[in-house]
């Protein structure tokens, strides 16, 4: 029944996220609504698990029969070496933030990637063939999205990182799927001057910090698409400033939406219900 309470009985499907903090996850209120409105007897929660923890915790889910696990910071690298099947572009990416438990063998997907380009798509730039895009960050989130985009033939991927070198094993990793490049901080201005797409896939600017930025917003083209994985605040500064400039702006609520979006897809074999999904995330961020 659309709309109708969770009825958990001894029938419940056991659902959760890991993740070290956790308690600030808005995973739970997103999946538990998509249960209800689908009406499939579920029901998802916040595990705080310890890197220590790992390995007792995949016992765990085993033992328990837990269908389905999403994985979040720091665990999207530790995971992988517990799982029993990795699905190869997980594998491509090196991080993993869905399990699925398939009768006690644990499988590992990555859909941080594909829902950030979807919702890319949806809400701010249609076509990605042919675009020169840069990719502020190189971490776990930076090395899915990464991925996704290079599937997308874009002209060029140009990444650039605090620490140089993670930015050039990220593109050497990445090489044979696109023109994929690392340049230095000196390079940025220079990149984002020419680039379609600026993304931010660091931290900076998220609450609490606020009044940071990764990037001076004046060096982007009037019509490039600025667009930032964090969801707290919906617009950061790096937002704000682009649109004042004119250009097109895009924040990480589709991604964050959608990657849940394709994690219950894996686990149900259903359609997620992505706008009842956004509809309470959002009323939990304002
Ligand atoms: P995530 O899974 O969110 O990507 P991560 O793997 O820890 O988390 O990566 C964080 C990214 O944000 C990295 O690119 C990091 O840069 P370094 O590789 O140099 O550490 C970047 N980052 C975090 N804080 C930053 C800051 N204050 N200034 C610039 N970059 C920062």
């Amino acid at each position: 029944n659309a709309g109708a309470g969770n009825r958990i009985d001894s029938n419940t499907l056991l659902f959760g996220v890991i993740g070290n903090p956790i308690r600030h996850s808005k995973s739970p209120i997103m999946m538990n609504r998509a249960f209800r409105e689908t009406g499939i007897n579920g029901v998802y929660t916040a595990f705080h698990v310890t890197s220590d923890r790992i390995a007792d915790f995949a016992a765990g889910v085993r033992a328990m029969g837990i269908r389905g696990v999403n994985v979040t910071i720091p665990h999207k690298l530790d995971i992988m070496s517990v799982l029993d099947e990795i699905d190869a572009s997980a594998q491509a990416i090196g991080a993993v933030n869905t399990i699925v438990n398939e009768e006690g063998r644990l499988i590992g997907y990555n859909t941080d990637g594909i829902g950030y380009v979807r919702s890319l798509k949806e809400e701010a730039e249609r076509e990605l063939a042919g675009k020169r895009i840069v990719v502020i960050g190189a971490g776990g989130a930076s090395r899915g999205i990464v991925y996704a985009l290079a599937n997308e033939r874009p002209a060029r991927i140009t990444i650039s990182n605090r620490s140089l070198d993670r930015a050039q094993e990220l593109a050497v990793s990445l090489q044979d799927a696109a023109d994929i490049i690392a340049i230095t901080h000196h390079e940025l201005q220079a990149a984002c001057e020419e680039a379609d797409i600026v993304i931010n896939t660091t931290s900076v600017g998220m609450f609490p910090n606020i009044e940071e930025t990764p990037v001076n917003a004046s060096w982007l083209k009037q019509d490039a698409v600025a667009s930032d994985l964090i969801y707290n605040p919906l617009k950061t500064k790096f937002l704000l400033e682009a649109e004042q400039r004119g250009c097109r702006i895009h924040g990480g609520l589709g991604m964050f939406i959608y990657q849940g979006a394709y994690a219950f897809e894996y686990w149900t074999g259903q359609p997620a219900p992505a706008a009842a999904m956004r509809e309470t995330v959002l009323a939990s961020l304002q």
